[in-house]
């Protein structure tokens, strides 16, 4: 071989190698909007925790990719969330984007996710129809069909007959609304009144006058995370649980988050939910111990554990497609997922890509001075009834 061709090809060969180089050192971005300000913001607190606690656990090294969290606040307004996106996507050159705190936020994103061929991993917003606004949308928090659906069979079996239903004004209360009323009524109950209130800066206090007028045997809520406790506040306060109303809803109005400081007068409040931070499973001990030691003693809500589980979802997409991490390639690995989650088990359908998974009744009891939602049955796998394929 003579010289000038030797180095020729040797500097192909250098050249070819410095490209595999840097292309293994591209890190692999996850652009995590979240509202860390703002009405929602226990909710981009707790998944910001569990997506870091998930990389402290297990390294941010996956296939050969140093893997990249980019957090940026939305403050919960759709408009910020959907300019932040694209920003993430066009100039951060993200991988995937991740979060959405609220369902106007994940549809907001949506186009934006299936134009530049991104998944997008919605970890909170929970209204049903959100999986269907992009082929590039796999869900890992919870729909408000299949929370809701469960309490309106467990309801009228347990004296709750005649029911005034109490929603946020929006996507997943409407959802709840529905689904809570159709199953509820079927099971031979009625819904006297149902009753939406405003999203943005929510008075109850003349809802709840209303509530108490028609004195119906309970009273079905679906709040968002956050809002929870000042629904539970007023309603102890005009004293409707001494009138006989009992309050039972989603687990949203008895989230985790706020739970132990709304006081013993929640004890007895029934719920139905996926996850309870005093699930029963070795899986869910290591997590909260690990969640509340890494948080200076918070503890997880189920907006953390769709956190937690979204980023387990990308980083076993990265695992199986070697660390190529194309878009297209990223979400067929994301469909199909089975595994144990915190909240039991859970699996990403592939046909919807939204979650299957357990839904309990819980009752709110002090098990050693904490207020805790007791998870006391469950309805195995639970598919979002608001499907219709
Ligand atoms: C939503 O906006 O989809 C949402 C937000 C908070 C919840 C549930 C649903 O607790």
């Amino acid at each position: 071989m003579n010289k000038r061709l030797f180095l020729s090809t040797s500097a192909v060969a250098v050249s070819v190698l410095c490209a595999g180089a840097a292309l293994a050192a591209e890190p692999f971005k996850i652009g995590l909007i979240l509202p860390m300000t703002g009405q929602q913001a226990s909710t981009g607190r707790q998944i910001e925790a569990a997506a870091r606690l998930y990389m402290a656990q297990n390294g941010d090294t996956v296939a050969g990719r140093k893997v990249e969290l980019i957090v940026k606040d939305d403050t919960s307004v759709p408009d910020v969330t959907k300019r932040i996106a694209q920003e993430l996507v066009v100039n951060d050159k993200v991988n995937v984007l991740a979060g959405f705190g609220i369902t106007p936020s994940a549809l907001a994103t949506a186009p934006i996710a299936t134009q530049s061929k991104t998944p997008q991993v919605v970890m909170a917003a929970a209204t049903s129809s959100i999986t269907q606004a992009s082929p590039y949308i796999v869900r890992t928090s919870f729909t408000l069909p299949q929370a809701s659906v469960s309490m309106a069979d467990w309801a009228p079996k347990n004296g709750i007959k005649k029911v005034v239903t109490l929603v946020s004004d929006y996507g997943p209360g409407i959802d709840a609304e529905k689904f809570f009323k159709d199953r509820f009524m079927f099971n031979g109950g009625t819904v006297v009144e149902s009753l939406r209130v405003p999203l943005r800066n929510p008075d109850f206090a003349p809802f709840l006058q209303k509530v108490r007028d028609a004195k119906p045997d309970g009273l079905f809520v679906f709040v968002p995370s956050g809002a929870g406790a000042a629904v539970m506040k007023q309603f102890l306060e005009r004293g409707m649980d001494k009138a006989g109303i009992k309050l039972i809803g989603t687990g949203d109005i008895t989230d985790d988050d706020q739970l132990n400081d709304m006081g013993d007068g929640a004890i007895g409040v029934v719920t139905s939910h996926h996850y309870s931070a005093s699930h029963d499973s070795a899986a869910n001990k290591k997590f909260v111990e690990a969640f509340q030691k890494a948080n200076k003693g918070m503890r997880p809500n189920f907006m953390a554990v769709g956190g937690y589980d979204g980023m387990r979802v990308i980083y076993e997409a990265l695992k199986t497609t070697k660390g190529q991490g194309g878009g297209d390639a990223l979400l067929a690995a994301m469909k199909g997922q089975l595994f144990e989650s915190p909240r039991g088990p859970m699996f990403i359908d592939a046909q919807t890509r939204d979650v299957v998974q357990n839904i309990y009744l819980r009752k709110v009891e002090k098990v050693n001075g904490q207020l805790y939602n007791q998870e006391f049955d469950v309805i195995k796998d639970v598919k979002d009834p608001g499907k219709t394929r």
